[in-house]
C-alpha cells in the first residue's frame, strides 16, 4: 500500500509540445531546457525522453548536468549560468558541457584554464533584462577573446533572454529583439533568445536555437488565451483521493485557522495532499480542484498533508475518488493564479516525497 498522492507524467504529452515548438519554429534546432529537476517533473526521466526529440539540454549548473552525465544522458548540455568556479572549468570540458560566458571573470577563467579538449561557448548578452551577460560595448571584445583564446571547438552562439515576452503587448521584447540584431550583425554564428513565450508568440526571436522550458511541460506561459499556447498538454497531473467525508452544518468552521465557514449545510471532501507536496498554502479559498473529474472549490487552509474540498453541488463523492489537482482541464497556471504565483514556481517547487510515475513511454 502507498500514499494514493503521485504525479503522472505523461510522455505523449511531452512529445506532442516538442512537436508543436518544432513547427513554430521549424528552422531552428530546439534546447529543451530541464534545470530545475525539469521544472519538478524530474530531470533524469524528461532528459532521457528529451533527448531523441531535441538537439541539446540545457541546465543551470553543473552539478545538475552531472545528474544527467551520470544517468547516461550524453547528447550536448548547456550550463546556462556557466561556471562559478574556475576548477569546474575541466571538469566541463571533459563532460562536453558547453558552457555561457556572461562576465569577464569567466572569460579570464577560460583564457588561463588548459583544457582537456575544445569546448562549445555560448556568450550572453544583457539586452535590457538586466541581469546576466555582456553590456552592449563589452560584445566586440569578448567575441574576439573567445575566438582567439584558442579553447573553442566552434565560433560563439551569441545569446540573450527576455525579460518581458510573456507579456504581449510590453514593448521591451521588440526593443531586445531590435537591440540583439544590431549587436551580433557582422559577428556571424548562431543566435539564441527565445524562451517559451518567444518560441510560442516572438517568431522573429527564434535565430538558430529556441531555448524552451515551461511550454514543453505543456503549460501556457500566457495568463490570457493564446491559439498555439493552448493546443499544449500538460505533462504532469498531480493526482490524489479523497480519504475522508463528512457533513457540517451552516456556520461551521473548516481547517486551521476556521477561515472557511459553511453558509449552508455542506459536504466536505478531504484530499491526501498539502504543502507537503507541493500544492501551495497560499491556495484561498475557492482555488478550483478536479474530484471525479468535475470543478469543486477548495474549502479551508492548505495543510501539510490534506486539503478540504467543498463538494456539496457535486453528484454524491465517496471515499478512494480520484482528485486532479493540476493536469488535463485544470491548468497549473489557473491553480497558481489562485495561490498568487505562477505555474513555473509550483512545478519547481514539487518535492521528492510525490512520486513521479511516467506513462506513455
Ligand atoms: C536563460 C534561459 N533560457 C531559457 C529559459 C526557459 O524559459 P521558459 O521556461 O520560459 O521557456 C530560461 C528559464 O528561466 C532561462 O533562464
Amino acid at each position: 500500500m502507498s500514499r494514493p498522492s503521485e504525479a503522472l507524467l505523461d510522455l505523449s504529452a511531452l512529445r506532442h509540445n516538442v512537436a508543436l515548438a518544432r513547427a513554430l519554429a521549424p528552422t531552428a534546432k530546439l534546447m529543451a531546457v530541464v534545470k530545475a529537476n525539469a521544472y519538478g517533473h524530474g530531470a533524469v526521466l524528461m532528459a532521457r525522453a528529451l533527448e531523441p526529440l531535441t538537439e541539446a539540454l540545457a541546465v543551470a549548473c553543473l552539478e545538475e548536468a552531472m545528474e544527467l552525465r551520470s544517468a547516461g544522458i550524453r547528447c550536448p548540455i548547456l550550463l546556462l549560468q556557466g561556471v562559478f568556479e574556475q576548477q569546474e572549468l575541466t571538469l566541463a570540458a571533459q563532460e562536453q558541457l558547453w558552457l555561457t560566458i556572461d562576465n569577464a571573470t569567466q572569460l579570464a577563467w577560460l583564457e588561463q584554464t588548459p583544457l582537456p579538449a575544445p569546448v562549445h561557448c555560448w556568450l550572453k548578452i544583457d539586452t535590457g533584462m538586466h541581469r546576466l551577460g555582456v553590456t552592449p560595448e563589452q560584445v566586440g571584445d569578448f567575441h574576439r577573446r573567445l575566438l582567439a583564446c584558442g579553447k573553442l571547438a566552434a565560433a560563439p552562439v551569441l545569446t540573450t533572454h527576455f525579460a518581458c515576452a510573456d507579456d504581449l503587448r510590453h514593448p521591451a521584447t521588440e526593443q531586445q529583439i531590435t537591440d540583439f540584431e544590431q549587436l551580433t550583425s557582422g559577428l556571424g554564428g548562431a543566435r539564441s533568445a527565445a524562451n517559451s513565450p518567444a518560441t510560442l508568440a516572438w517568431p522573429r526571436s527564434h535565430y538558430e536555437w529556441i531555448r524552451p522550458g515551461f511550454m514543453l511541460w505543456g503549460n501556457s506561459p500566457f495568463t490570457t488565451p493564446h491559439a498555439q499556447a493552448d493546443c499544449l498538454r500538460p505533462v504532469m497531473a498531480l493526482r490524489s483521493r479523497v480519504i475522508s467525508m463528512r457533513d457540517i452544518a451552516a456556520g461551521e468552521c473548516v481547517g486551521y485557522g476556521a477561515n472557511w465557514c459553511a453558509t449552508r449545510a455542506s459536504r466536505i471532501a478531504t484530499i491526501t495532499v498539502g504543502y507537503g507536496d507541493g500544492y501551495p498554502r497560499s491556495a484561498q479559498n475557492g482555488t478550483p480542484v478536479l474530484v471525479n473529474g468535475l470543478r469543486a472549490p477548495l474549502a479551508g487552509r492548505v495543510s501539510m498533508d490534506m486539503i478540504t474540498v467543498d463538494v456539496t453541488d457535486l453528484p454524491p463523492v465517496a471515499i478512494g475518488d480520484p482528485v486532479t489537482l493540476w493536469g488535463q482541464g485544470l491548468p497549473v497556471g489557473e491553480v497558481a493564479q489562485h495561490a498568487a504565483t505562477t505555474g513555473y514556481e509550483l512545478l519547481t517547487r514539487m518535492p521528492a516525497r510525490i512520486p513521479r510515475k511516467v506513462i506513455n513511454e
